[in-house]
């Protein structure tokens, strides 16, 4: 049975903004990383960006010259407006890059141009 909006108010998903899985096989265990010392849940095969978009995480950077904030865009890697630094690495594309576990994940702010 559909639900419609006379069913009254949506409750929210039961892990966050993730899709439920199909029937069948399990998405496997879940893990965590940090991203700006936040903990956030990632499951086997998922990026990044996928898990922070989960996660209700949408700036992932911000612009050089303007500094304003960036995150998903394109989700395929073209656009490079997802660029977060890695445990270390920057300029690392989120939407391309796997989730891995305990991986240290920061938001990539570039000093503004002058
Ligand atoms: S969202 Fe476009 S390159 Fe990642």
């Amino acid at each position: 049975m559909r639900e419609s909006a006379a069913d009254g108010p949506r409750r929210p998903p039961p892990d966050g903004l993730r899709v439920p899985p199909p029937a069948g096989p399990s998405r496997g265990a879940a893990f965590t990383f940090r991203f700006d010392g936040r903990q956030i849940t990632a499951y086997p095969g998922e990026t990044i960006g996928a898990a922070l978009l989960a996660a209700g995480i949408r700036r992932l950077r911000t612009t050089r010259f303007a500094g304003t904030p960036r995150g998903l865009l394109c989700g395929i890697g073209s656009c490079f407006d997802c660029l977060v630094t890695v445990d270390g690495r920057g300029s690392q594309r989120a939407c391309l890059t796997p989730a891995i576990p305990d991986a240290e994940v920061e938001v990539q702010d570039v000093p503004r141009a002058t």
